[in-house]
């Protein structure tokens, strides 16, 4: 009989999500006529902008011709998406990004979990608490980490709490790690880092031979313009870090799939005999390998968000979901919430209303008012009495979901 990866045998829970859609499931059988309304996992539903559908449409017709049919794509990604994110996303603010760091992708979910195949199994680990979840598990998976304890942590990794008091913002590790993820603007909590903050962690990362894994796909949201949108807008970040993107939320791709990880030329790792090497060929060997790419039509849809009309079009349903953000903000700041987030992201934190524990919170919503929501447990021990809102919803279930809230608290 073939053994198995015993490290999965540590994961303390089903993965978050499909863990909430069994519940609400399990709810929805058992109750029919309720009118649910999901606020929970942050999936799109406002259709794909008119510039991305055109794109595909062409996209489409040229592969039904023998002249324009293509076959297997480059691993790495079409040079048309790959310049297209270089000028707009990184050369047009000042980064030095060239096209041919820019891997394309199906999703940084993916990348964030498949990245850790490049890298030796003894690096010590350091993430945000409350944390996206694939973080944590994948290191679980590949070996990273001990057992958990009662509240979900687990041996070996080094949790830097965010909270109210630090503005869910951490500081640095005293000690050295030797990977950290940071993920900016945040899921969950919906803080943002400053460029002072992000220079804090490139000057630990560069002092302490640590590598940053940047999660950045919710900076399309960033409303603010003193925020960075890239780590690579701070000095030095092309030698400490690497860059996940994603096209899932800003247009609206989260079912249609395309992303994209950065990986400077720059960046250096340690082989087992102390030498340095290319991290950059790495990853390439690795995605040649394991990926066959992402299909020609989805890449000529997502070069299509940087069309005049795309960005447009991009802006607005952008601006959309952030008000849909705002007035969720608002309904529940109006019966004494405290609400955090849902400026610079789709994500309101919000605290549980009496001292509720979050998976307390979760059942009463469902239970009284047919919501669905995050418990903030969910995502890290640090997470526990907190709750999230996604603001990926239409505007009249948003409205409704404010309705039913103020009912239920206030
Ligand atoms: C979330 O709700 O945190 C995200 O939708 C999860 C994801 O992007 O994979």
């Amino acid at each position: 009989m073939a053994t198995i990866n015993d490290n999965f045998l540590k994961l303390k829970a089903g993965y978050l999500f499909p863990e909430i859609g069994r519940r609400v499931n399990a709810f929805c059988d058992a109750h029919a006529e309720a009118n649910v309304i999901k606020l929970g996992i942050g999936d799109v539903t406002e259709p794909l902008p008119g510039a991305i559908r055109e794109a595909l449409h062409s996209a489409v017709d040229e592969m039904g011709a023998n002249q324009s049919f293509r076959g297997y794509g480059p691993e790495q990604g079409y040079d048309f998406l790959r310049n297209a994110i270089a000028e707009n996303d990184y050369q047009s603010r000042g980064c030095d990004v060239s096209a041919d760091e820019i891997f394309i992708s199906d999703g940084s979910k993916c990348d964030t979990g498949n990245i850790l195949d490049i890298f030796g199994p003894n690096n010590t680990v350091a993430v945000q608490d409350p944390v996206y979840p694939v973080y944590v598990d994948t290191n679980v998976m590949a070996g990273r980490t001990g057992e958990a304890d009662e509240d979900g942590r687990y041996a070996g990794l080094t949790y830097l709490p965010c909270t109210v008091e630090n503005d869910f913002t951490p500081n640095v590790p005293e000690q050295p790690v030797d990977m950290i993820y940071l993920c900016y603007p945040n899921n969950p909590t919906g803080s943002v880092a400053t460029k002072e903050t992000l220079k804090k962690w490139v000057d630990y990362a560069l002092e302490n031979g640590s590598l940053i894994l940047f999660d950045a796909a919710y900076e399309a949201f960033i409303t603010d313009e003193e925020i960075p949108h890239s780590i690579y807008e701070i000095d030095g970040a092309r030698d400490c870090a690497i860059e996940f993107r994603s096209f899932s939320k800003n247009s609206g791709f989260t079912g249609t799939r395309c992303a994209f990880t950065v990986v400077p030329k720059s960046l250096k790792g340690k082989t087992a005999d102390g030498s340095e090497t290319d991290i950059h060929s790495l990853w390439n060997r690795r995605q040649s390998t394991k990926f066959n790419g992402v299909s020609y039509i989805i890449q000529r849809g997502a070069e299509a968000a940087y069309s005049e009309a795309g960005k447009q079009q991009i802006g607005a349903l952008i601006d959309f979901y952030l008000t849909n953000a705002r007035i969720l903000n608002e309904g529940l700041q109006s019966v004494g919430i405290d609400t955090y987030g849902g400026v610079n992201a789709p994500y309101i934190w919000l605290k549980t209303p009496e001292g509720m524990k979050s998976w307390e919170f979760f059942d009463h919503l469902l239970d009284k008012a047919h919501l669905v929501g995050t418990p903030g447990s969910g995502f890290g021990a640090s997470g526990e009495g907190y709750f999230r809102l996604s603001a990926f919803n239409s505007r009249a279930n948003v409205e409704e979901a404010v309705t039913r809230l103020k009912k239920l608290i206030g």
